[in-house]
């Protein structure tokens, strides 16, 4: 569940949202959402997936055959599939950093590191073909089954981007001018708070937990009977969490170091990053920025392989299990799909740069109704399936596996599954939509 949860998510996505939305005060919003709204969903998910045995669709028609909760199964399988196109998007430009890391090129001198992301991205080719070298891994995985071989892979990866991040921290937070960007995290400015800022921080904690679309559902579906939700949940959230901050800890400050804008939207991590290598180059000496910067990006990569497989495996099982299509084909289906709905995100910060949506690019628009609308509407759902669906003595069972664990804080978590957080969600829904 960490490897689904850990990903672009936290490193690229957390930065820049946190910086669109003033800092500090942000980071607060964001986590209550975790804790009141994103893990009681997140233990919602677990219940039913661990009861159903099975993904989201036969999950649901197992637990209320034949009624209207299938349309469930039916949303979840939208989403994931809308969110790969852009993540492949974003994936495909950790695929050109790594590159550019082994040829060392962030080490080169300091005039030419700049605006290197504003002209990799506004350029036609570049971007789309590392999209399309990004999507076809991913399809190529899900497709040969290979999933073990990267799997076992990430294991090593994710330690090993854990403590690339400590390493940036540590750097960034040294640089000079950096302590803007420390206070700039740590003092809140309430008054910069909104309907949208909320909403936002809503979004994130549901995107960085891959809530909301029945990932966590399906995971749980394969979790023994003696493990304990809760504490998988929790776990989960509290590791997801802290490569999110850490992620904020090693941008932010290296971002005001270098005078750039926080506000700056998707692209902050990877205008500061370039930056940040190029100074350690400098500082330290061209190898190890090099063998950081090498280690680094490849990390990243496989973290967001293992997010993009997960999100391409929801659609080929669907499409393969309930539409009767063959494995290659959903795959290849969903490949095309997802390619072309990509090209024109990769393009949005291009060519198609003018064409806009209430002043949000086609990245941003799709970006934004997934992870604001379709990724809490989804979760909204599978609360009110677990709190006022299911027979409330199966939900206790499965909770506190039969009530051997957890029994007292059962009470609790029900309640806040049953009222707070679906009414939670609604309330930001509508004065999202009113202010
Ligand atoms: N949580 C992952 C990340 O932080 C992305 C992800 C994987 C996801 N599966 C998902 C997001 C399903 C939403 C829904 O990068």
């Amino acid at each position: 569940m960490a490897g689904s949860a850990i990903g672009l998510g936290n490193i690229w996505r957390f930065p820049y949202v946190v910086g669109e939305h003033g800092g500090a005060a942000f980071i607060i919003l964001y986590l209550l959402s975790c804790f009141l709204l994103a893990l009681p969903i997140f233990i919602a998910e677990s219940i039913i997936g661990r009861r159903g045995r099975s993904n989201t669709y036969g999950s649901i028609k197992k637990l209320a055959p034949g009624t209207a909760w299938q349309w469930l199964g039916l949303l979840t399988i939208v989403s994931p599939i809308i969110i790969l196109s852009y993540y492949s998007v974003v994936g495909g430009w950790s695929v050109e950093y790594l590159f550019k890391a082994l040829a060392f090129d962030f080490t080169v001198p300091e005039e030419h590191i700049e605006g290197f992301f504003g002209r990799f991205i506004s350029s036609v080719w570049e971007p789309i073909i590392v999209h399309t070298i990004f999507i076809l891994i991913t399809a190529g995985v899900v497709l040969g089954g290979v999933k073990n071989g990267i799997e076992k892979f990430s294991k090593i990866c994710m330690p090993l981007l854990f403590l690339m991040i400590i390493i940036i921290v540590v750097y960034s937070v040294l640089l000079p001018g950096a302590e803007k960007g420390i206070s700039y995290l740590v003092k809140p400015d309430f008054s910069k708070l909104t309907a949208q800022t909320a909403t936002a921080a809503m979004g994130q904690a549901f995107f960085s937990l891959s809530l909301g679309v029945g990932t966590v559902l399906t995971y749980a579906s394969y979790m023994k009977e003696d493990e304990k939700i809760f504490a998988s949940g929790m776990g989960t959230a509290v590791a997801d969490l802290l490569f999110a901050i850490l992620a904020g800890f090693a941008i932010m400050p290296a971002v005001f170091a270098a005078g750039m804008e926080p506000g700056a939207g998707p692209g902050l991590v990877f205008d500061a990053l370039p930056f940040i290598f190029n100074q350690m180059g400098h500082t330290s000496a061209p190898w190890i920025s090099a063998i950081i910067s090498i280690i680094f990006f490849l990390s990243i990569l496989v973290a967001a392989l293992t997010s993009a497989i997960s999100m391409m495996e929801v659609g080929v099982a669907y499409l393969s299990e309930e539409k009767g299509l063959s494995r290659k084909k959903a795959v290849l289906l969903l490949t095309v799909f997802t390619w072309t709905v990509g090209v024109l995100c990769s393009l949005s910060f291009g060519p198609l740069a003018g064409v806009r949506l209430a002043g949000n690019s086609i990245f941003d628009c799709l970006d934004k109704l997934c992870s604001n609308w379709l990724l809490p509407l989804g979760g909204f759902l599978f609360t009110l399936f677990v709190g006022w669906k299911m027979p409330k003595p199966d939900v206790r069972d499965e909770f506190t596996n039969r009530g051997r664990c957890n029994t007292r804080i059962f009470k609790t978590v029900y309640f806040i599954m049953r009222y707070f957080a679906p009414v939670g969600i609604l309330i930001l829904f509508i004065s999202n939509l009113i202010f």
